[in-house]
């Protein structure tokens, strides 16, 4: 069941940019910044009042957000939210016509496990679905 609104993910061409401007002009925090190799991808992340931000950069240039950069620039790249079942819910979508863009959830940022929903699943938008671990929910 999806309990909150873990992150809206922004997708930028240049992360130490990006990070300056959330920090100097917003005035917002930055709380770390993480690869996660598994989606060639670095992250930073800004804590707002009961969610965050999370910056989302192409590691080395590549993978999904390299691809999404070339094709339309940066801007708002995917809503996640939290789950406390995520093979529950997963299964529950897909029976609704869900489709995922992987079979099983894969390891995200913070330890969680998470899986991506085709935009054409919920209006245009990607969706992350993100289990956090126990510990930290
Ligand atoms: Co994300």
């Amino acid at each position: 069941m999806i309990r909150r609104l873990d992150h809206i993910a922004v997708a930028v061409p240049d992360l130490a940019k990006a990070i300056r401007l959330y920090q100097d002009d917003l005035g917002l925090t930055l709380s770390g910044t993480e690869d996660v190799p598994t989606e060639k991808t670095s992250t930073a992340f800004f804590p707002v009042e009961g969610t965050r931000i999370e910056l989302v950069h192409p590691m080395g240039g590549e993978g999904p957000i390299g691809k999404y950069l070339e094709k339309r620039g940066g801007g708002l790249h995917h809503l996640c939210f939290e789950t406390d079942d995520l093979d529950g819910d997963v299964a529950t979508l897909r029976a609704k016509g869900w489709v995922f863009l992987s079979e099983a959830a894969r390891p995200g940022a913070h330890g969680a496990r998470v899986i991506f929903a085709h935009p054409r699943s919920c209006e245009g938008v990607l969706v992350e679905l993100a289990e956090l671990p126990r510990a930290h929910s």
